[in-house]
């Protein structure tokens, strides 16, 4: 996702310096070239040592290294960057920011870079809100500065409060953003995801092998190209995805209830949830006790959210998924007309490598003007990315 991006991680002295030690492993594993800036305080929290390991590059930290400085030079390293993050972004080295000062590595590179500058601060909750403080954060975002905000929690120095470094995903999420082309800005996007629960009893339910994470990648890529996204998901073991607006629901009728209430907001809503087409008739108060040998239980129809959806006058851009293990496109296509979509992704449930709890997908994309794409075998972030190319570039033409 971030391969051939070349980042400068700059590093400063906070207890929370073990964190972008799992950032850096998050951003390589992304593919992305990471070149670590650490200053003199951050050295005595972790050696370069461990950032070397993990970044395979030497960790700069001396401003005037001669040898350094013909091979590579600090403004070369600002030159090349996609992007510098600094994290534990220290209210010291904010400061020094702020006020233009460039008097180590880690600043004067920053001052030289044209790149993106994403901070992720972490301090004591009375420096975070000290007004010295306040005033240089909003002097930086007011520039351009991107900044991913601390949390609250506990802090290393006892206090409770705002200032706790957010987690290295939430800082990962931050940093691709930064580097995504924001075609889908001021667009809003539902997208449904997981299964839906049918109870039968306080104990037992009706429901499928739905992960939700492809609907999950689409939030997190929607997200990232600068939607305001509405993820509406059934119960899933996945962490809910952050920048979203995130709805939790159980059954059809739940998200059927929750999608109708926001149609009107949309500009494109995608079904990739799996929901369940029928429910118990009855929903019984306590837990049914055996009995006889076998049992029967009489299901009826859920409404359909999507042909719904389609039978709108003034719809959103609307994008279904079909769910097949055989006669995959023939299916496809019948439920692109039936429902009236602009869009299916159609996956072959029954392959190992497609459809339910794996990381990849083997879709087809099928349009209303009968256009049919075979995206092959992609991992589901990938898959998100080409469903999203192509709604993009529809919103662009009308
Ligand atoms: N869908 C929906 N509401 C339902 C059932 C399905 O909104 N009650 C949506 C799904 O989110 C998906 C699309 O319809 O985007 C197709 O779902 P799928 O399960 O593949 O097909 P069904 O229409 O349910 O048809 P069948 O189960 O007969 O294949």
């Amino acid at each position: 996702m971030l391969t051939n991006k070349k980042i400068i991680l700059g590093i400063c002295g906070g207890i929370a310096v073990y964190k972008a030690v799992e950032l850096l492993r998050l951003l390589t594993k992304a593919g992305a070239e990471v070149h670590v800036i650490m200053t003199s305080a951050a050295q005595e929290f972790v050696t370069p040592l461990t950032f070397q390991t993990l970044s395979s590059n030497p960790v700069h930290t001396e401003l005037f290294n001669l040898i350094a400085e013909r091979e590579i030079g600090h403004i070369s390293l600002a030159d090349q960057a996609d992007l510098f993050i600094i994290v534990p972004a220290t209210a010291n080295v904010i400061g020094k920011i702020a006020a233009g000062i460039a008097d180590d590595l880690l600043t004067t590179t920053v001052m030289a870079t044209k790149a993106p500058v994403l901070f992720a601060p972490a301090m004591n909750v009375n420096m975070f809100t000290n007004p010295i403080y306040r005033e240089n954060e909003q002097k930086l975002r007011r520039l351009g500065y991107l900044f991913v905000d601390p949390i609250r929690g506990t802090l290393a120095c006892g206090w409770e409060g705002e200032g706790k470094l957010a987690a290295p995903e939430t800082i990962f999420e931050g940093a691709s953003a930064a580097l995504t082309e924001k075609d889908l800005l001021n667009r809003t996007i539902m997208i449904t995801a997981g299964p839906t629960r049918e109870e039968i009893d306080p104990v037992r339910y009706i429901s499928n092998h739905s992960s939700g994470k492809m609907g999950y990648a689409l939030a997190r890529a929607a997200s990232r190209r600068g939607a305001n996204v509405f993820l509406i998901s059934g119960p899933t073991t996945l962490a809910e995805p952050c920048g979203v607006q995130f709805v939790n629901v159980t059954s059809a009728d739940d998200m059927h209830r929750e999608v109708m209430a926001r149609v009107d907001e949309c500009d494109v809503i995608i079904k990739a949830a799996a929901v369940a087409d029928y429910r118990p008739l009855v929903r019984s108060a306590t837990k049914i006790k055996k009995k006889a040998d076998s049992a029967t239980i009489e299901l009826v129809r859920n409404r359909d959210i999507l042909a719904e959806l389609g039978g709108i006058e003034h719809r959103p851009f609307l994008v279904g998924f079909a769910a097949e293990t055989d006669a995959l496109a023939i299916n496809a296509e019948k439920k692109l007309r039936e429902k009236n979509l602009d869009m299916i992704v159609a996956n072959d449930v029954s392959q190992v490598d497609a459809g339910f709890n794996v990381e990849t997908n083997r879709a087809l994309l099928l349009f209303r003007d009968g256009r049919c794409i075979d995206c092959g075998l992609m991992s589901k972030d990938q898959l998100a990315g080409t469903i999203l190319d192509h709604v993009a570039a529809r919103l662009m033409a009308d």
